[in-house]
């Protein structure tokens, strides 16, 4: 393209709808993070129509692939988590490159996980959660999003480092929606998941909570304060915090990607997308956030690639 049309083509852009791919079933998490997103980005593309198209399977690489092999036009965009940097370490033959098939377009949150129960479960605290997965080796199952998910990852970290029932099975859904169904119904009986998608069911007691993933805790959340941490109760070093980021294909023009991420960082700015993330125990990005930059966002997954192998080959006894 000359340097004409490219310029030509920035200004015309968006010239059609936008979609969101979401790699996970409608309602969960990612679903969360990305209408919400959407609402707060489309204020400053011309009030432009962003459509979601919730693309699951295979822990999210489905969706991911289907991104990476879009027209590069700016039109199609995926918002995923740490599955970006978790799937490396977990599918042999992943069908694309993280750091080569996407144009990065900056981190749009991080997320805390919780570690939740059955209604049904007879324990109130974590180390009554702990005694009775300990009573009842073999017969309990945990439910998560599928290999690499957040779910998954957070389920393997917590087995590794409780080491309390390497049995345990697992039930994999196309997102943690649909397990948050059934850990309500109690067909299943433990989840690890994000504060986006279980602070509403903690609130509204259709799901137990026992503890929260990060190094330190909920303080400013009225709810989630009242957890502890993995760390405090006993689980050395468990630090696990979920990120979003935002994805173009690779080859999307320069202006384009310019134009994207500056929508995105008016959105980090916007105080209803921040409040709303807020209410739900999400973080936005500061406005000095490296992270918030296409390559501080690019660094920042290739140093979680990393972090995620060591983490994953360590546990790797307790993957599926
Ligand atoms: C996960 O566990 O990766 C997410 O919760 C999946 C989802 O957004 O449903």
């Amino acid at each position: 393209l000359s340097i004409v049309t490219v310029s030509a083509l920035a200004q015309d852009f968006p010239s059609k709808p936008i979609t969101f791919v979401v790699p996970f079933a409608a309602g969960g998490p990612t679903d969360t993070v990305a209408r919400q997103l959407a609402e707060s980005m489309r204020k400053h593309l011309n009030n432009v129509a962003i459509v979601v198209d919730n693309a699951s399977g295979a822990g999210g690489t489905i969706g991911a692939n289907k991104v990476a092999r879009a027209t590069p036009d700016g039109h199609t965009l995926l918002v995923w988590h740490i599955g970006m940097a978790s799937t490396p370490a977990l599918y042999r033959k992943l069908p694309f490159k993280p750091l080569d098939d996407f144009e990065y377009l900056g981190i749009i949150n991080d997320v805390p996980m919780t570690l939740v129960g059955k209604p049904q479960l007879p324990a109130n605290t974590y180390r009554d959660f702990e005694n009775y997965i300990r009573a009842n080796q073999g017969k309990l199952n945990l439910g998560h999003a599928g290999l690499g998910s957040a779910s998954h990852i957070c389920g393997l970290m917590w087995q590794y480092a409780v080491k309390l029932d390497k049995s345990m099975a697992t039930v994999a859904y196309r997102g943690t929606a649909p397990a948050m169904n059934d850990l309500i119904a109690g067909t299943i009986d433990v989840m690890c998941d994000q504060t986006t998608n279980t602070t509403q069911q903690i609130e509204a007691g259709r799901i137990k909570a026992f503890a929260v993933t990060t190094a330190k805790p909920l303080a400013d959340h009225p709810l989630l304060k009242h957890y502890p941490t993995l760390q405090e109760m006993g689980l050395r070093d468990f630090n696990l915090t979920i990120w979003h980021g935002l994805y173009a294909p690779k080859g999307t023009p320069a202006p384009v990607l310019q134009k994207l991420n500056e929508a995105l960082r008016a959105a980090l700015r916007d105080p209803e997308f921040v409040q709303k993330q807020k209410a739900l125990g999400a973080i936005v990005p500061a406005a000095n956030d490296r992270r918030v930059t296409p390559e501080g966002h690019k660094a920042f997954v290739a140093n979680e690639i990393n972090k995620l192998k060591a983490v994953i080959d360590a546990a790797g006894q307790y993957a599926d």
